[in-house]
């Protein structure tokens, strides 16, 4: 990817990141504090360059499919309050700073979002704040970066939010919040991340043990244990995601049974797909597919419990390519240092 089209986030970025993202030429910094225009003005100036960037807002718009990845409410740690002034105050440094070329205003309000609703709401706050920097400063920010957030499904019973009906909408919503601010259009610009690399991807598991645990109700589960779980997919035990699974090495006819997918981690929220229906005949051996892991798995892993994270393999028109190899237990023990 060239370094002009990355954008670069985050809400303590360090010294070097900093310096390293000036030295690459990177296409956007999306500052997220005043201490960060500070920093980053001085490094800037430092290396005889000015910084391309957009300015994070939090609109105030509550949205997202779980507290932790909703990103635009006030008491949380991204962004520069839209409602406090803080955002246009650090609009305005920017803009007085010798370092910074100050390119326009970004948002994200939160992941795996249906409304449209809280997309348009964010957008026609934003251009608010758009226009309200050009009334008092006399400057039409060049670009508007609306964030990602867009609903994809997870489960059959799930729903997405359809990119035709999210890009008509925000079209809408721009539209008409252009109509009434008036001025020059924006360039604008969205972030989808999850849009595109979740339905892309999907986890392959190799079953372990089948357990059969009596319930309270008196009924049974069947518990399904696999060779991975928290070390390659966080989002079920950190905000209840959920997920479905099928067994994709064969064909069963056998009765469905009540089924929960678990790791093989010391921890009994390690689990992959809390209640899915599986055959009553799955066996160790079989492989389970989970769809929809594309996005936040293979990025959020971990070597917990030493358990080595999975390769991640490309296929079409019936062949594979490895792109991220397999850990190997040389690969862990490698950051050891024995003592002298
Ligand atoms: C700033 C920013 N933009 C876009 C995204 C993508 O979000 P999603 O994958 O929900 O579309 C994220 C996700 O963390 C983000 O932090």
């Amino acid at each position: 990817m060239p370094a002009a089209r990355i954008g670069l986030h985050g809400n303590n970025k360090s010294d070097d990141e900093l310096r390293r993202a000036l030295e690459a030429g990177v296409g956007r910094i999306v500052v997220d504090s005043f201490t960060e225009i500070e920093t980053l003005d001085q490094i800037a100036r430092g290396l005889g360059t000015r910084a391309p960037v957009l300015v994070r807002v939090t609109t105030g718009v509550h949205a997202g499919g779980h507290e932790y990845i909703a990103t635009s409410h006030e008491d949380q740690k991204f962004g520069l309050s839209l409602a406090s002034g803080a955002a246009f105050d650090a609009l305005v440094a920017c803009q007085d700073a010798e370092g910074i070329d100050l390119r326009g205003i970004h948002t994200h309000i939160g992941s795996q979002i249906l409304s449209l609703e809280a997309f348009q709401e964010s957008a026609e706050r934003m251009l608010g704040l758009r226009a309200a920097f050009r009334a008092e400063i006399g400057v039409d920010l060049p670009e508007v970066d609306l964030g990602g957030g867009y609903a994809i499904q997870y489960t059959p019973a799930g729903e997405a939010l359809s990119p035709h009906d999210a890009a008509a909408g925000m079209a809408e919503a721009v539209a008409a919040a252009m109509s009434r601010v008036g001025g020059t259009w924006p360039r604008l610009s969205i972030e989808p991340g999850r849009a595109i690399a979740g339905p892309a991807g999907l986890t392959l598991y190799r079953v372990g043990v089948v357990k059969h645990v009596g319930l309270e109700d008196g009924g049974q589960r069947q518990y399904v244990a696999v060779d991975g779980g928290m070390s390659d997919n966080m989002r079920t035990i950190t905000y209840g995601a959920e997920y479905t699974a099928t067994i994709a090495s064969r064909l069963s006819e056998s009765e469905p049974a009540l089924s929960r997918v678990v790791g093989k981690h010391c921890e009994s929220g390690d689990i992959v797909v809390r209640d899915v229906d599986l055959p009553s005949d799955i066996a160790r051996g079989d492989l389970l597919a989970v769809p929809a892991t594309g996005a936040y798995g293979r990025v959020m892993a971990n070597n917990y419990n030493a358990v080595l994270r999975p390769a991640v393999v490309s296929v079409a028109d019936g062949a594979s390519t490895v792109h991220v190899r397999r850990d190997t237990l040389e690969d862990l023990f490698s950051w050891d240092v024995a003592p002298d």
